[in-house]
């Protein structure tokens, strides 16, 4: 991997033909610092959200120790990257081998299922093993989130009885989980859904050793200006306070987008102007899935020296495939005078975005260069006690 000081720097003395992955590992080494330091629990990072093992080195030198993993991949690239972690499998529909792997050979002890089926399931494939951490799943709203989980998985908490009784009976510790939905703009998302906790565990009489609010704790986007996350920690810690749970109980959050979405952003250029629209060579089928499938506006700026005096307009972006659908309607706000041969850099892409990566119609490039100038927008900055990367200083 190259290292560069910044976005600016790199496009304009490389002039990359092909989009170029930017990381900043400062940037995902102090949102990692900021959860282990604050969220007054225990943060287990959601590996789906950005599965590079450069990133998961990153956040167990910053404090992370435990990884939310969701598929037997996820399991084996954790459990060679991070032999020491602890991995626990939250998706609550596996496959039984995967179980089996994951418990056998990575010593994985920390399950999620929202069926009955699937606890036989997880009790058949670890032969019903006496030490596991069952988490049953619950459903819960996603109506203060940009992107509902709410469908797909969870037991409806009138009906967790049944299955939170089960589940006690053969785990060493039982825990509730939940998924608010990602990107929630308000903490009262994880108010309403503690609630709902609280509901599960009075009709159920169980005793519970872990309650897991699983992610959802948003980044900052354009339009899409969270409040502070210290605030959603201080609701979590006053609803888990006041759940009817032994005092030993542990709390523990799944943040995956909150970890990683300044961890990258990307370098694209444009390749043809039309009105105001870009056409540019990353898209739908690259980096840019959100933007094209969900709408979401990722912040943008031009990478030109000397910078250009024109005003700001709306633009829209064509990624490089041949498809319609490799549209990204934005609006995206740029300088009037952009032509074909400038370089925009898009941010906040290290959540999501850059997973879902393809190389369709031959499009898309592996090339990820190390920056250590900050990323486009910032949760976390005013916290920085660093004021070397604070102040873009770049020393050696
Ligand atoms: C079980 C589970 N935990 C955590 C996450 C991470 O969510 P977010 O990126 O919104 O923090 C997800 C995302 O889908 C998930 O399914």
């Amino acid at each position: 991997m190259h290292n560069h000081h910044s976005a600016l720097g790199l496009a304009t003395a490389l002039r990359p033909i092909n989009p170029v992955t930017l990381v900043r590992p400062h940037a995902a080494s102090r949102a990692a610092r900021f959860f282990v330091e604050k969220f007054p629990g225990k943060t287990l990072y959601a590996v789906k959200a950005n599965p590079s093992p450069e990133l998961v080195r990153i956040l167990w030198d910053a404090g992370v120790t435990h990884y939310d993993v969701a598929s037997i991949g996820e399991v084996r690239m954790v459990a060679r990257t991070l032999p020491d972690a602890t991995l626990c499998f939250m998706h609550p529909v596996k496959a039984e081998e995967a179980i089996a792997e994951a418990y056998h050979t990575h010593g994985v002890r920390t399950f999620s299922l929202d069926t009955m089926e699937e606890l036989e399931k997880v009790l058949r494939a670890t032969g019903n093993a006496t030490d596991l951490t069952l988490c049953v799943r619950l459903r819960v709203s996603s109506d203060h989130s940009k992107l509902s989980l709410a469908s797909k998985f969870g037991v409806l908490p009138g009906e967790a009885k049944e299955l939170l009784f089960a589940a006690r009976q053969a785990a060493d510790a039982l825990g509730i989980c939940f998924h608010v939905g990602s990107q929630a703009m308000s903490p009262d998302a994880y108010a309403e859904a503690m609630e709902r906790v609280r509901a599960a565990i009075v009709e159920a009489a169980v005793t519970v050793d872990v309650i897991d609010v699983g992610g959802g704790f948003p980044s900052t986007y354009p339009g899409m200006e969270p409040p502070a996350l210290e605030a959603y920690f201080e609701t979590i810690h006053r609803a888990f306070e006041s759940l009817p749970i032994s005092y030993s109980a542990e709390l523990w959050a799944e943040p995956g987008r909150a970890l990683c979405a300044e961890y990258s952003s990307l370098i694209v250029r444009v390749e043809k102007r039309r009105g105001d629209e870009l056409y540019i060579n990353d898209g739908a089928y690259g980096a840019l899935f959100d933007a094209a499938h969900i709408g979401w506006r990722f912040p943008v700026r031009l990478l030109r020296e000397p910078d250009s005096n024109a005003k700001d307009m709306p633009f829209s972006f064509y990624g490089p495939t041949c498809d319609d659908l490799d549209h990204m309607a934005g609006p995206f706000e740029l300088p009037a005078d952009i032509r074909a041969g400038d370089y925009i850099e898009i941010g906040m892409l290290g959540a999501y975005g850059s997973a879902m990566r393809t190389a369709f119609n031959g499009f898309g490039s592996d090339e990820i260069v190390e920056v250590t100038d900050e990323p486009m927008a910032s949760l976390y900055l005013d916290d920085e006690a660093d004021t070397r990367v604070a102040s873009n200083v770049f020393t050696l």
